[in-house]
């Protein structure tokens, strides 16, 4: 049984602990977050112990594992502490907004030989599982291209509006267009140029579009935040092969799809993971949530690092977006990395 403390209980928090709390391997020890009111909701809900300071959690040694659910501009300060304190540690994505901050943390889990994985949902969500799958195992022929999108609106339920303060959250490049990049490396590694250009919103990217070339394909993203309220969240990804199509977008009727000459199927993917809808933020299902959430608490508990996602596959991911600013800023190819 792993005993996890969730730290932020926010839109992230309550996703994760409703994962936690479905898991049979894994217990709900205690939840913290400077609101104490959020804490106390989300410990009621799952039968654990609210804390108002997270320092507090920390120091229960009933715990074996923390989540840290925080705004991203803090996650370095609460890694370093919950890794010094010897907990394992999952931590949302993106890792943190600067190398430095980044390189602190994979050092400080590598020096207290812990359990630590950034919560790189993407990586567990069953259709682009199955399109990794699809490219890896050569079944369609060689991947010629690939278009990626994540459109939203602006999000509007965060802590003191702290996502939408380029400062704290990196604004729609780091937040949410990074959930592309980072499945983009994990498809088919670093690319050989990439050209990035994009919108600003109180001076972060709020919307980029990326291209990103490499020997066999090119592969675009377009990742933005400045959508009208009422446009539903969407992502989506169109993946061109030699002998084939395979389609997914959250906003079709038939979400998945795989065309291939005189053939069109529609799998349904991810029929295991539980039902839940009670969520908050612009994802109302747990999706590749409990694929993620389950797949930490089983490493912790086999004592094992994460392979699926590394701490330095999370750094590069935040090095490949840093990379994308420079070029959208330069208004410049960019060739080295
Ligand atoms: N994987 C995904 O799809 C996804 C989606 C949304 C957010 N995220 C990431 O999850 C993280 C949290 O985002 P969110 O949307 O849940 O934000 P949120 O604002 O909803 O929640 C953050 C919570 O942290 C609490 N908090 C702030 N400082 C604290 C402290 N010092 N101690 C304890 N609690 C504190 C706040 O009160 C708030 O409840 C971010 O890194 C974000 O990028 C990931």
């Amino acid at each position: 049984m792993v005993r996890i403390g969730v730290i932020g209980a926010g839109f992230m928090g309550g996703m994760h602990s409703q994962c936690y709390a479905l898991l049979p391997g894994a217990k709900l020890i205690g939840i913290a977050d400077i609101r104490k009111e959020k804490a106390e909701e989300l410990a009621k809900k799952f039968g654990a112990t609210a804390y108002q300071d997270a320092q507090a959690l920390l120091k229960n040694s009933e715990v074996d594992a923390v989540d840290i659910c925080l705004p991203t501009y803090i996650h370095k300060e609460w890694v370093v502490k919950a890794a010094n304190s010897g907990k394992h540690l999952l931590c949302e994505k993106p890792i943190a907004l600067s190398l430095k901050d980044a390189n602190e943390m994979v050092d400080v889990a590598r020096k207290n030989n812990i359990t630590f994985m950034i919560a790189q949902v993407i990586r567990f969500w069953p259709e682009y599982i199955r399109l990794k799958e699809i490219k890896d195992s050569g079944e369609l022929g060689r991947l010629l291209s690939l278009a990626l999108t994540r459109l939203s609106p602006l999000p509007t339920w965060g802590w003191e509006n702290w996502l939408q303060i380029p400062e704290k959250s990196g604004s729609a490049l780091f937040d949410l267009h990074i959930h592309d990049t980072d499945y983009i490396l994990y498809l088919l590694g670093r690319p050989k140029t990439l050209f990035s250009s994009g919108t600003k919103i109180k001076g972060g990217y709020g919307h980029i579009f990326s291209l990103f070339e490499y020997p066999d394909s090119i592969v675009s993203a377009e990742g933005g935040w400045d959508f009208v309220d009422t446009l539903p969240f969407r992502m989506a990804f169109v993946a061109r092969f030699e002998k084939g199509v395979v389609e997914y977008n959250t906003s079709y009727n038939k979400p998945f799809g795989i065309y291939t000459a005189g053939k069109s199927e529609y799998p349904k993917l991810g029929e295991d993971i539980p039902r839940v809808t009670d969520t908050s933020g612009n994802i109302s299902e747990l999706g590749g949530y409990y694929n993620e959430i389950k797949y930490f608490v089983e490493c912790v508990q086999a004592k094992k690092k994460p392979t699926v996602v590394t701490p330095e596959d999370a750094r590069d991911s935040l090095a490949l977006v840093l990379k994308e600013m420079e070029s959208a800023e330069k208004g410049e190819k960019i060739c080295e990395f």
